[in-house]
């Protein structure tokens, strides 16, 4: 049985022979990146710095409450405004995989400029395990590459670290916990690397991100306050998915020609296998009178996705 105490010592110890210098780590205020920051100060102590990156494809509020809760937990953490670069590369990329590895090499030419400022030989990553099985490692096929995995240049500056790689999700909440992070961040639900670009089908422009930033985080409240009032346990995942297609609406007497939103929302242990939540009618109702209300001028279609995983996967791209 997987015990977090021995795995903290064990990590510490295998991380202080191994960093001689100074680190950077590219984190995202996930339960993965946190837990593998605070393993890693603990070994090296300030000659960590952390490095929020601001791609533009980030939740509603989120860069802000990261960085605060960094510096809450006594980490050196600089955030950086990358956003226009961001969107200016991903112009008019449509496939999926393609997507992934442009977020994935500019993530890395991001944190360079960074090592370099900071004459950093090391960089931490919080990759877990099903990160590169899922990204075709060992024997397997790729599934979707993994921004920190798959997505990864090959010309690479400096030495990667990642000290949770064999472990999963489950196994790092416990790590998590038993560092002392708060359980809004060790039972945070997952959010994946390339960010909102991977809920948005098609190419993904500001004002697509926009409109998915403010449907996730419609999804997002509706069910956190559906389960403060036990109208459902807390799925695993939760959020919605911007389809690169329109439907027609009625908005009053005027037809509408709009966007068709997904909602999606999973129970699973590790993300390796998933089921879709059984929410209940007047949750999702609440949640689709809301998006089609304050996104009225984007979206006339709200959908629930019923796919398991396998078949389907939990994020869309
Ligand atoms: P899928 O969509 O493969 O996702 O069923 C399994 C879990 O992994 C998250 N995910 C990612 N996490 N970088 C990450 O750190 C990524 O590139 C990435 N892609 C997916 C996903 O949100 C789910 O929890």
């Amino acid at each position: 049985m997987f015990d977090s105490e021995t795995f903290i010592k064990d990590s510490i110890t295998q991380l202080k022979d191994k960093i001689k210098g100074k680190a950077i780590m590219g984190v995202s205020g996930g339960v993965d990146s946190t837990t593998a920051a605070i393993l890693v100060n603990q070994a090296i102590g300030d000659n960590l710095f952390c490095v929020l990156v601001d791609t533009g494809f980030l939740r509603k509020g989120e860069v802000e409450k990261n960085h605060q809760m960094f510096k809450k937990i006594g980490l050196n953490v600089l955030s950086v405004d990358a956003k226009e670069r961001f969107y200016k590369k991903l112009e008019k990329i449509i496939d999926p995989e393609e997507k992934r590895k442009i977020i994935g090499e500019l993530f890395i030419r991001v944190f360079e400029e960074i090592a370099k400022e900071k004459k950093a030989k090391y960089f931490i990553q919080g990759t877990i395990a099903p990160d590169w099985i899922e990204s075709g490692g060992g024997l397997r096929d790729t599934i979707k590459s993994h921004h920190n995995v798959g997505g990864l240049p090959k010309d690479i500056n400096f030495e990667i670290v990642e000290p949770l790689r064999d472990i999963y999700k489950d196994e790092v909440r416990q790590v998590g916990k038993t560092l002392g992070l708060p359980e809004e961040i060790h039972q945070k639900q997952p959010f994946p690397g390339p960010g909102l670009a991977v809920r948005i089908l098609g190419e993904a422009t500001v004002r697509r991100a926009e409109v998915v930033r403010e449907a996730c985080h419609i999804v997002e409240t509706e069910i956190e306050e559906a389960v403060k009032k036990k109208e459902l346990e807390k799925p695993w995942q939760y959020f919605a998915v911007l389809l690169p297609l329109k439907a027609v609406g009625v908005h009053g007497d005027l037809r509408a020609y709009k966007n068709i939103v997904v909602v999606r929302a999973v129970t699973s242990i590790d993300g390796m296998s998933a089921s879709y939540s059984k929410i209940p009618d007047t949750v999702l109702e609440r949640i689709s009178i809301q998006i089609t209300n304050k996104l009225k001028n984007h979206v006339a279609r709200v959908l629930y996705d019923i796919t398991n995983k396998p078949p389907g996967t939990i994020e869309y791209e």
